[in-house]
Parts: C-alpha cells; structure tokens; sequence
C-alpha cells in the first residue's frame, strides 16, 4: 500500500508501485490541471510537486510527473496544480497573467507548479534562480520573453521567508492555501506511522529502479507491471560522506543533492558547471547516480565526470557480500557492466584531488539545457614545478559504445612535459583509441573532432600558456 498526502488528502492506494505519478492524479483522482506532453520528461507540462523533510524541514522539489514512480511518493506530499489554488490568483499566477506569459496555456500549469516549488524553496530568490527554475518547461507559443518578465516581477516584489516558518508565513500572505500550514505537522505523524515494515512495498527484486528517469522512458510498460525495489529512498543508499581519505557518494544520491552538497563544492569547485550541463532542474531532483553510472549510456554525464576522477564503484548483494571496482573496469561493452545480476550498487567514491590538480568537464550538445551530449569529456591532471605531466586521468563520452576511460592516451601523456608537438602526437593516439560511429548526434568526423578540441579545453584550462590549435 502506498500512501502519501495528495493536496490536502490523505491517500492510500494499492496501484502499481512503478506506475507513474502522472496517470495517478490525472485518470485515478481526476485532477486534470496537471498536463501530458511528451510522457519523456521533456517538457514540463505534468511539473508537480513533491515536499518531504531534509536535514528536519520540509523542503518541496519540482518533478515531472509523467517520469515519477508512484512508489517514490510514499510518505510524501504531492502538491498539483489544484493544491495550490486560492479563491484569488496566487502571486506567481497573477505575475504569469500580468505579463502575458500565457498563451495557449498548454503549459502554464507546469510553470506555475515549478515556480511555485522555487518561491517556497528559495531563500534569495532572483531573476537568474527564477530562470533557473524553469529550466526543464517548455513553452511553444510565448518565445519566453513574458515569462522572464513575470519572473522578474515575482522575485522583484516577493518577500522571502526562510526558516522553519516558511510554510505558515506564505499561507498568511496569500501565497499557498490555508492548509500548508498544518503539512509539516501532518506529515510528521504519516512518516512516523509507516514503520519501515510498513513502508516497504512487496518486491521481486527483478526492476531495481532509482528515480525513473531512464527507465520510466524506455520501459514503462515493464515497470509499471513488476514489483521494482525502490532503491532511491533506501536510506543506507543515501548522504555524501568522506571514509578513510576518499569521498564517498550513496548510489541513491541525486543530482540535486550533489550540486547542494557544500563538501563536494569545496573539494570540486568546477561540479556546479557540470550539473547545470544534467538534464533539468525537474530531472536533477529525482535523478540518481547510480542510475546515471548503470545506465551506462556512452554520453552519460556523471559516468563520463566519474571516469575522469578515476572513481571507484561499490558493489553489494542483498546480503551485503560486496566488492569494489574501478569504475573504468565496470564497462565491457554497450550496456554491459561488469555487475552481477544480483548486485546493486551502494556508492561511488573517489580521492578528493591534490593541490595543484585541475579537474575539468566538457561537454557539446545542441542546446544548453535539457540535452544530452554529442560529446563529452573529464580530465583530472597535475603538472609538477617542472613543468612535467605527473597524474592525468581522461574520459570520454560519445566515441565509443560505452562511457570510456582514454588510458592509452593518459599513459603516452604522463611523465612527459607539454608542448605543442606533442599534444599533436597525443590527439594520434587518442583518435586510434575511440570508435566514434555516425548517429543523431554527429558523424564519426565531427565527433572524432569534438573529442580532440575537448581534450586541448582541458590541456588549456591546465596549462594557459601553451597554445593549443
Ligand atoms: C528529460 C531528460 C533529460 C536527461 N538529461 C540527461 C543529461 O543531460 N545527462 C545525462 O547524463 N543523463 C540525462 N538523462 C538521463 C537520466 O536522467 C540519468 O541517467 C539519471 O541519472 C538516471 O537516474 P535514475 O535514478 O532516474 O535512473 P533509473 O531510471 O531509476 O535507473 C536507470 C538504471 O539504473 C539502474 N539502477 C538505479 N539505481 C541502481 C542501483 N543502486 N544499483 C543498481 N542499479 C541501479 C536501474 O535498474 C536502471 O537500469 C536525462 C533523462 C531525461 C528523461
Ligand atoms: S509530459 Fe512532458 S515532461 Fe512530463
Ligand atoms: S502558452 Fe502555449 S505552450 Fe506555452
């Protein structure tokens, strides 16, 4: 039995545990302000929201519904467009009608729901975070330009209330519903209720699913009939910790809780740049790592960041017999990883680089958000006082059937010092070590040249002075 509050509600259903949020509020509770689109969590219009306790407050994240298992709801407060209506127009509403960021209206709900969840959650909110915000709606009729205004509007003459009161001083503004109010309370006592016996859904085993966000794309239907083990809120999968020198990330860790862990800014200060690069901000809330890392697509973003750090990835039984393996060793080709069918994944973990170390990501699609790359790169690389390459490890997504660790090129760079020539005798080895293929994304050339001008971004990010061409 799943059970979470919906709106105001309390629910308790018995409906699939992998079956989408989405096809439950709209054709089980008819509540059909929420919109379909793309069903692919492309385009924003079945954004709700989702409200659960972190570090003891209520915090609420921006989802897209059509991608949501409804197992992952357990527990939780799911808030729909109706949760959120006022007998008046709330203000993000009456900012989006005032500046004409309404057309169609197709998806004005998504919007709404996703730029409520940033004024709730935001403790400064501005025009940039505001844009942020929206990152994964789609709008075909506005071109935008109103929508940023009514952005603008709303952070401009918002009040923010951070804190534990947060919730009571909306309600009181007008700006969320009298209920709210009650919700911290409210869940408090539903999570206390569901004892870990009685929160656990039967499962098989068969479907491990994360957030979704892959699987509920590719095989829905398959999802939606087995009983999947819902690891991303499996507590001893979760938090972001350091263990004997090395940082360990929990496979259920999403991409949202990396780009807000200030241990990982410290020791990656160039990870903000990567996770703006991920999907959207509805993806990144639910998305996991370990999705990311066993999905093991080519141009996938974490593998290709993970592989560059030379990271570890741990492994487990149900029964806790587990192992750990590099993450270069973990694939052996398209889809295919060296894990057992009964092992998942508990966490990964890397050495937080040296002094003097650059880390640096790269990555080429078409658009900047809400794309997947054509190309992709991660390097980690440390020159000494004389000028000689010591440590490099390099990375590179989209020239090969799986994420791939370059290791001939790393090895023909260490222990050499740079120069020009010599990144020309390198760009040699690394085009003879990939196997680029012609598909949506580019031609073998233009990969081939892609993955030569990411790798000289990194070299020149690392060495400013030589000149790359
Ligand atoms: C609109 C959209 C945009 C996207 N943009 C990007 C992007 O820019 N960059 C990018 O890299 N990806 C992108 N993705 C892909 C996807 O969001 C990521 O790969 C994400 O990290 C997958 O995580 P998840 O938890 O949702 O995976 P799920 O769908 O839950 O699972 C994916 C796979 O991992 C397995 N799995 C999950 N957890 C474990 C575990 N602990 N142990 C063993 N197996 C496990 C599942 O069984 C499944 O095979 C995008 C997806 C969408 C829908
Ligand atoms: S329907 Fe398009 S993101 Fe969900
Ligand atoms: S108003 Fe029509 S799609 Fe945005």
């Amino acid at each position: 039995m799943i059970t979470f509050l919906l709106n105001h509600q309390l629910v308790q259903t018995d409906h699939p545990a992998g079956s989408t949020l989405l096809d439950f509020v709209r054709y089980h509770r008819r509540l059909t302000g929420t919109k379909i689109g793309c069903r692919e969590g492309d385009c924003g219009a079945c954004t709700l929201l989702v409200g659960d306790f972190e570090d003891g407050q209520l915090v609420y994240r921006s989802v897209t519904s059509c991608i949501m298992p409804l197992g992952n709801v357990n527990g939780r407060h799911v808030v729909t467009v109706e949760g959120v209506n006022l007998p008046h127009l709330s203000p993000v509403q009456a900012a989006l009608v005032e500046e004409n960021g309404t057309q169609c209206g197709f998806c004005t709900v998504g919007f709404v729901m996703s730029l409520t969840g940033f004024m709730m959650t935001h403790h400064k909110p501005t025009k940039e975070s505001g844009i942020t915000a929206v990152d994964g709606n789609i709008c075909r009729c506005t071109g935008y330009k109103s929508i940023e205004r009514a952005i603008t509007r709303l952070t401009d003459t918002m009040e923010t209330v951070s804190g534990r009161d947060r919730l009571a001083a909306l309600t009181q503004k007008g700006f969320l519903p009298a209920y709210f109010a009650q919700i911290p309370e409210r869940l408090q006592v539903l999570q206390h209720m569901l004892s870990e016996k009685y929160r656990g859904i039967p499962e098989d085993h068969n479907v491990v699913l994360g957030g979704g966000t892959d699987l509920l794309v590719q095989r829905p239907e398959n999802v939606r009939i087995s009983r999947p083990r819902l690891v991303a809120r499996e507590i001893d999968l979760q938090g972001i910790w350091m263990e004997n020198g090395r940082c360990f990330l929990g496979a259920s860790t999403t991409v949202t809780q990396l780009a807000e862990s200030d241990l990982l800014q410290k020791m990656l200060p160039t990870l903000p740049k990567v996770i703006k690069l991920v999907s959207s901000t509805q993806i990144r809330n639910k998305a996991t790592l370990a999705g990311n890392i066993v999905n093991a697509s080519p141009i996938g973003d974490f593998s290709i960041f993970f592989l560059g750090l030379n990271a570890d990835v741990h492994l487990s039984t149900r029964s806790g017999r587990g192992r750990t393996i590099p993450l270069r060793d973990f694939y052996t080709g398209y889809k295919q990883l060296a894990k057992r069918l009964e092992e998942h994944l508990t966490a990964i973990s890397f050495l937080p680089p040296e002094e003097g170390v650059v880390v640096n990501f790269e990555k080429v699609c078409k658009r900047t958000h809400l794309d997947i790359a054509s190309v992709n790169s991660a390097c980690m690389i440390k020159i000494n006082e004389d000028g000689m390459i010591t440590h490099l490890h390099l990375s590179a997504g989209g020239v090969a059937p799986y994420p791939k660790y370059l290791e001939k090129t790393c090895q023909f760079l260490i222990g050499k010092k740079p120069h020009e020539a010599l990144f020309k005798a390198a760009n040699e080895v690394l085009q003879q070590e990939i196997a680029p293929i012609n598909d949506v994304r580019g031609q073998e050339a233009y990969k081939r040249l892609l993955i030569r001008q990411l790798v000289f971004a990194h070299l020149q990010v690392a060495l400013p002075d030589i000149r790359f061409v």
